[in-house]
């Protein structure tokens, strides 16, 4: 495969400045919402199973969207038990046919964007913009991951024979795969886990975030009508108790999980005490984004950039920016602007093009985040506030807080919250050291125009993601593989070029010639 290609192309996505696309785009987002949407719910061997119901809420008025049938024990052992009976045949499915319905899945996913979009907005409080750019990040995870397989899978990599023995490696998946995804992609990265998994010749058990079934079910069965077969890719939503316990499942083979750093301990716990073999994790977990500015960057970028990636998308980015970390000589402008671009965001509906901040994904994420709030209000840190508005959903206005040091912000607040930290200058080893004592490592901003100030930083973090004069949000598969380390996660990056090998294991055969 041409990775570099046309196989390689990113999705392009649509013009929304183009009047006809935009109408084309709104027509088929309001076409798939004029149906009710269709039901979620366990699928095992492609057929829909039962599992306990409940209406499934949306974030933006409360309002039932639709129902879901959430999956229990022995829904879940009954999922393990068919991915386990489905392996065999699907790891034997020459490695171009596992990426044709990759790539299959990939056209569906364009071609009916209009119900993916209809539900990444009513599900999942998303904005047009983003709604949009994750189905583009779906599609591109398919392509990549496909091509990615067709490259490094597809024939066996012949090796050197200086015995005069023939020697070769080859690649092959591991057994029955969980895929574990949170909601705040919940089509981007629950496809992105379960096509990397599938390529390399897994067997799939997929337990999307309880927030988000219904976009999950349907990705399952545009999986299956691309082509993968039902014995291969298994459904079971539910709760955290349920993924525990397919974790928890003597069969797992690996597990591939991004939500945040204390799941992924509970996770890593729980394989750890298994007896039997020993089991991959990977794990994508959460950050405490920060962007360094320096009294040479350019206010203006500054703020577009700090408003970008701390406030839109409601914050509920991995990649958010959380702590911005200003020198002191330009921080009350630079801060003035910024509060002055988040005074013009609008927030409300997100299926009103003109919004740019949607709901944030449920009731328990919204109290969390008003008691940090009021917790930072009551100590006097509280230096800017949003107007939230009143609305039926669950909206979190843009706020900004100021902490005396970096290492006061101890954990993710996982929405529309900055943080802010002055420095001065001389201080940028601080800085450094102080960032990289929170032990997450998973994007960070550098805003400065002297080259030598960002070797410093970009030597002296070890940051998954580094962004230079720009927004920190956004990373394109294949363009800017993305993950952290530490806290953040264990690598290997998603949408690069290692992800595929760590679903895999390695067999070398050597043959006496
Ligand atoms: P979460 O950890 O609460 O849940 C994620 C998934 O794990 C859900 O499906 C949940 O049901 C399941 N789960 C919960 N407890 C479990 C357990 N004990 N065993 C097995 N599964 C369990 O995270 P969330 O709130 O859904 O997502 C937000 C978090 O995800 C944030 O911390 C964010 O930073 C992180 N995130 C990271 C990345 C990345 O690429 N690094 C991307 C997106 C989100
Ligand atoms: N890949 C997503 C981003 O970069 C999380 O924003």
């Amino acid at each position: 495969a041409d990775l570099f290609g046309p196989s390689r192309k990113n999705s392009a996505g649509v013009e929304l400045g183009h009047a006809e696309s935009l109408d084309a785009l709104l027509a088929e987002i309001k076409a798939a919402s004029a149906k009710p949407f269709p039901e979620g719910g366990p699928i095992i061997d492609g057929e829909a199973m039962g599992g306990t119901a409940r209406d499934v809420r949306s974030p933006i008025d409360n309002k039932v969207i639709g129902r879901v049938r959430e999956g229990d024990a022995a829904l879940a052992e009954a999922a393990m038990k068919a991915a386990k009976a489905g392996f065999a045949g699907w790891n034997a499915t020459p490695a171009r046919t596992r990426a044709a319905a990759l790539r299959k899945a990939a056209e569906l996913m364009e071609t009916r964007r209009g119900l993916l979009l209809a539900l990444l907005q009513a599900e999942a409080g998303k904005t047009l913009d983003d709604a949009i750019s994750e189905v583009r990040e779906a599609v591109d995870f398919c392509r990549y991951y496909a091509a990615e397989a067709e490259a490094k899978f597809a024939t066996p990599t012949a090796l050197p024979g200086p015995t005069g023995e023939d020697n070769r490696l080859v690649l092959r998946g591991r057994g029955p795969f969980l895929c574990i995804a949170p909601w705040n992609f919940p089509l981007a990265i629950f496809t992105g886990q379960i096509a990397a998994a599938l390529v390399t010749g897994n067997s799939v058990v997929a337990k999307p975030a309880p927030q988000t079934p219904l976009i999950a079910a349907e990705t399952i069965r545009l999986l299956h009508e691309a082509g993968v077969p039902a014995s291969a890719l298994h459904l079971v939503p539910g709760d955290g108790a349920l993924g525990a316990a397919l974790v928890a499942h003597k069969d797992v083979a690996g597990v591939a999980f991004t939500g945040s750093t204390t799941t992924a301990r509970a996770i890593n716990r729980t394989l750890a005490a298994k007896d039997g073999p020993i089991v991959p994790l990977i794990a994508e977990t959460g950050g405490l984004n920060a962007m360094i500015v320096d009294a040479t960057a350019l206010a203006e970028q500054v703020a577009d950039d700090v408003v970008m990636s701390a406030f839109r998308s409601a914050g509920q980015r991995c990649s958010a920016l959380r702590l911005l970390v200003v020198q002191d000589d330009v921080a009350d402008k630079m801060l003035e602007m910024i509060t002055g671009a988040a005074k013009e965001l609008k927030l409300g509906d997100p299926r009103a093009i003109d919004t740019h901040i949607g709901p944030v994904i449920d009731a328990a994420a919204k109290q969390r985040l008003d008691g940090h709030v009021e917790a930072m209000r009551k100590l006097g840190r509280l230096t800017w506030a949003g107007e939230t508005p009143a609305l039926g959903g669950t909206f979190v206005a843009p706020h900004v807080i100021s902490l005396n040091s970096i290492g006061e912000l101890a954990s993710e607040h996982f929405g529309p919250i900055l943080h802010v930290v002055r420095w001065t200058s001389g201080q940028l080893d601080k800085v450094i050291h102080d960032i990289e004592a929170t032990g997450y490592g998973l994007t960070l901003g550098i805003h400065s125009r002297i080259e030598t100030t960002v070797e410093q930083v970009t030597r002296g973090l070890s940051t998954g993601n580094i962004y230079v004069n720009r927004n920190i949000i956004g990373a394109v598969v294949g363009v800017q593989p993305f993950g952290g380390h530490g806290l953040s996660g264990t690598g290997p990056k998603a949408g690069g070029p290692n992800y595929l090998m760590r679903f895999a294991t390695e067999q070398t055969v050597t043959i006496n010639t």
